[in-house]
This record gives C-alpha cells, structure tokens and sequence, in this order.
C-alpha cells in the first residue's frame, strides 16, 4: 500500500521514518505548499515523488491513503479534497476542530463510500489489548480511578498558540487523555467537573478535567503545553493498580498489588516507532472493504469531538 503524506512537518517525518522501515507498506509522495520544500522531504526520506500542491498528490493514482498531517485547522479541506478525489485518509489527531466538521467529513466517507480514519495512534498500539486484558482478567480488582497527565512545553509552537490554527492543549495533548479514559472504562461520562488556565493568545494552556463514567470510575487528567509533565498513567482498582511509564506509548505496564507491591511487569513488543500500528489498521481495513477501522470508529471519533467542544465551549475557547 502506497501512502502520501501532505504537510511536511514535523510530525510528517517521524510518519516517514516509520513508513521507511515497514515492509507492507511504504511513502510513495510528499505534499506541501511548496515544491522546494517538498523536494527537500523527499530527498531526506528517499521518497520517489514530490509535489509543490497537495492537490497534485490527491491526482496521484498510485496513491492509495493519504496521510493528513496540517495543523487542525486545515483537516477539514485538506480531508474534503483528499475524499472527493478518492482517495482513503489517515488524518492526524485531533480529526477536527470540532464536532460540526468531523460530522460533515464522516458524512462525506459515507456518501462517498471512502475510508477515513483519526491517527490517534494510542488507539492502535498492542499496548491496548493488554491493558484491557489486564483489566478483565481482575488484575487490579475494580477499576475505580484513573490518574493521568500529558504536557508538553511547546507554547513556541505556532500552531499551538494560535486560536485560527486550532491551538490549545486540548486539541494537541489533552485529547490522548480523554481516549485514555474511553479506553479503559465502559458507558458514558455522566459528569464533568473541568477548570482552565487560557494563554495570552486565547488558547486552553492547561486545563484539569474531573470525569465520573457510567461504569463508576472516577478519571482525573491534566494536559497543558506550557509545562513539561511525567506523561504516565494510573490505574487504581480495589486490588491493586496499574501503572504506564507514558500515557500514549508506554515501554511496560505495571501491575502492583496492595502496599505498592510490584507483581508483574508487561513489556510491549518492539516496534518501529509505534505509528506502524495505525497505518497497518488503515491497510487491513481498506483492503476489508470498511470506510472505518475497528480501532478508532467514526462514532467514537463524534464522541471526542462532541466532548471537546463541550470542554473548549466551558472555558471559552471554542
Ligand atoms: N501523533 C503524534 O504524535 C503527533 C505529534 C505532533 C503533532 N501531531 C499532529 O500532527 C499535525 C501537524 O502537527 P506538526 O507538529 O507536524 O505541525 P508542523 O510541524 O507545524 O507541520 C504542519 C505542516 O502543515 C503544513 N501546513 C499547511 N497549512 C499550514 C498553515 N496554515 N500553517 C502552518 N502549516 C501549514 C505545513 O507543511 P507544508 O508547508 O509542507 O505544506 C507544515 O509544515 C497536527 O494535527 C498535530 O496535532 C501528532
């Protein structure tokens, strides 16, 4: 399967060293505003074909998904033109900038029969299954909280700080902790409790949000982009808790028994740089004949989307 990257970025290229040491699929062409810049990608990542437009890579009839890796803000035209021209998508997190533009796009996928999926590439990872089975084997009892952090300080980060480029922690850190906990609990998040400290710029810097599930569980998670943060995770049940030395991408997982007592220890398989994972569930499930991949379903997608405009609609930024 033949991949196309459009925005030659930052995250772009970590998309192309991964794509670069997989066997099943590889980077056939990079977009960009520019050509030069595009040549200069493509020359670093040994990728055959380069265009000056991301229209020129939407034409592109070897191209069979096209990887979306713009600020959020361009998401949504950069994924339109990508389905109206065909072509599959793998868009990078967050999918939107809010629920109204992921319904259209989804909408889009389905009149138009075209694969998209959301590159939340937590949702991919092998890391999920032995968490979930961890938790159903009882492992740690009852889940009864969840503990969680993820920051980053990247407020020099244009699209971080701009409100027109879709800035915030929410969109670009917070949003792996509310998959995190729809992850690792079942229903729906009955209750809210959220605060937010807003940037100068008018974005969510760093935000605290209280969650009580249908399940029972109590989540407590905290993003911001203007601190660095430990990024790990816990998982506190009535016999013990889980521990995940990072909240996305995890080395281990950590089971401990009462007075802190570590009984276990699950190392992840080796991995190229985990983006892997979400590219293959692309491939596995165009080549199934799906438009969504079972990971990440564009309901699931809806639901994030809905959650974070209520978060963003509370503080102000939306
Ligand atoms: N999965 C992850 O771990 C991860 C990590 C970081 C970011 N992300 C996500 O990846 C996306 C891109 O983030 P990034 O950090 O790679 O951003 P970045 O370094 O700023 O790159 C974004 C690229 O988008 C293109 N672009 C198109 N319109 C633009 C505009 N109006 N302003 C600026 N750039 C524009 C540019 O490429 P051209 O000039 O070549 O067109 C630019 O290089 C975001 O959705 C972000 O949330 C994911």
């Amino acid at each position: 399967m033949n991949v196309g990257i459009i925005g030659a970025g930052h995250i772009a290229e970590k998309a192309a060293r991964t794509l670069a040491a997989m066997d099943d699929m590889s980077c056939i062409a990079i977009g960009s505003r520019t050509l030069e810049k595009a040549q200069d990608f493509a020359g670093r990542f040994s990728i055959p074909r380069a265009y000056g437009s991301y229209e020129e890579l939407f034409a592109d009839p070897d191209v069979d998904l096209v990887y979306v890796a713009t600020p959020h803000s361009c998401h949504f035209a950069n994924t339109r033109d990508a389905i109206l021209a065909g072509k599959p998508c793998l868009v990078e997190k967050s999918f939107m900038m809010n629920a109204a533009e992921a319904a259209a796009i989804l909408a889009l996928s389905h009149e138009k029969n075209i694969f998209v999926a959301e590159a939340i590439w937590s949702r991919y990872l092998p890391v999920r299954d032995i968490v979930c089975s961890l938790l159903e084997e009882g492992a740690i009892g009852k889940s009864v909280m969840i503990m969680a952090n993820m920051a980053f300080e990247v407020s020099g980060k244009e699209r971080v700080v701009k409100p027109e480029l879709g800035g915030g922690a929410l969109l670009d850190l917070g949003v792996y902790l509310l998959n995190f906990v729809r992850m690792y609990t079942k229903g729906t998040i009955e209750r809210i409790n959220t605060t937010c400290i807003r940037s100068e710029s008018g974005v969510d810097a760093t935000e605290n949000i209280t969650m009580v599930l249908e399940d029972g569980t109590m989540a407590s998670v905290q993003a911001s982009a203007w601190c660095h943060g430990d990024n790990k995770a816990v998982i506190s049940g009535s016999g013990g808790f889980l521990v995940l030395d990072d909240i996305v991408n995890p080395t281990c997982v950590q089971v401990y028994h009462p007075r802190r007592e570590l009984v276990r220890t699950v190392k992840v398989p080796e991995q190229i740089t985990g983006f892997e994972y979400q590219f293959r569930a692309c491939k596995a499930a165009i080549e199934a004949g799906e438009i969504e991949p079972p990971q990440m379903p564009h309901a699931e997608i809806l639901y994030i989307m809905h959650l974070m405009d209520r978060l963003r609609s509370e503080w102000g930024t939306l």
